[in-house]
């Protein structure tokens, strides 16, 4: 694993953004693992630049999302396939027929998954995976407790990732209570994984993430076992690290 740590938010998505613009040069049909919430914005902010100014092509790279909330109507402004839309897939030249979210309202949600692992599979695996983490140390929606080789399922958020996503929300009230994630074992298949996270929030996240014991209670801690994992974070979230 290896820990960059930078001054602030825009540096950290100007790194983040470089690790995917080489790999998008170097591999143009590249596949793309997208996060949401707040963390990787600055990432797409980056990535939109780099195509405007730069003319970085994304026409032949493909995306699939980490999660979805489960009980949105389609189109809501907060469904991570409307966020993944507005920040990254309008911005840039990437087939919006190529860029993939797991179906929070299906019918049959557990075929839906295994239907999403087949879609992942069939592209030959994600390349560069962009995660945040949870100040719980979730990664995607793996909340603690979470099986280290789960695959991509419906989950129940805590009451505290509930109250953290509520920001994004009218009130909390609104904020559904399930999603559909990836797993941690998906997860762990990409081939390279950069996490981000900024703020005093996410430090002790963060400390469980590098320095923690590998614990489900600290989902994000099972990276240690990645063979090619980036941890990109300002100073404030590096702030409890030894
Ligand atoms: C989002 C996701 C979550 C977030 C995490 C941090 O797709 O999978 O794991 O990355 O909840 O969210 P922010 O960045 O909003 O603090």
């Amino acid at each position: 694993m290896e820990v960059v740590i930078l001054r602030d938010a825009r540096d950290v998505g100007r790194v983040a953004a470089g690790a995917i613009a080489r790999l998008v040069r170097s591999t143009p049909d590249a596949v793309l693992g997208l996060a949401t919430g707040s963390s990787p914005l600055p990432v797409y902010d980056e990535l939109a630049r780099l195509h405007a100014q730069e003319g970085l092509d994304f026409s032949r790279a493909s995306g699939f999302a980490l999660d979805e909330y489960v009980g949105l109507p389609e189109g809501h402004p907060q469904s991570y396939r409307e966020v993944i839309r507005r920040e990254f897939t309008d911005r840039v030249d990437i087939e919006p027929s190529r860029v993939h979210s797991p179906d929070g309202s299906a019918e049959d949600i557990e075929g839906a998954c295994a239907a999403y692992e087949e879609a992942i599979a069939a592209a030959g695996g994600v390349d560069l995976q962009i995660l945040g983490i949870g100040s719980d140390g979730h990664i995607g929606f793996n909340e603690p407790g979470s099986s280290l080789a789960s695959r991509t399922r419906i989950k129940t958020l805590t009451e505290q990732t509930r109250r953290d996503n509520a920001r994004f929300f009218p009130s909390i009230a609104e904020v559904p209570h399930h999603v559909v994630t990836q797993g941690v074992g998906t997860i762990m298949d990409a081939r390279h994984v950069v996490l981000v996270a900024t703020g005093a929030r996410k430090a002790e996240a963060v400390h469980g993430l590098v320095e923690g014991p590998v614990t489900a209670m600290c989902v994000a801690s099972v990276l240690q076992f990645h063979p090619h994992t980036t941890v990109i974070v300002d100073s404030a979230a590096a702030s409890v690290l030894r």
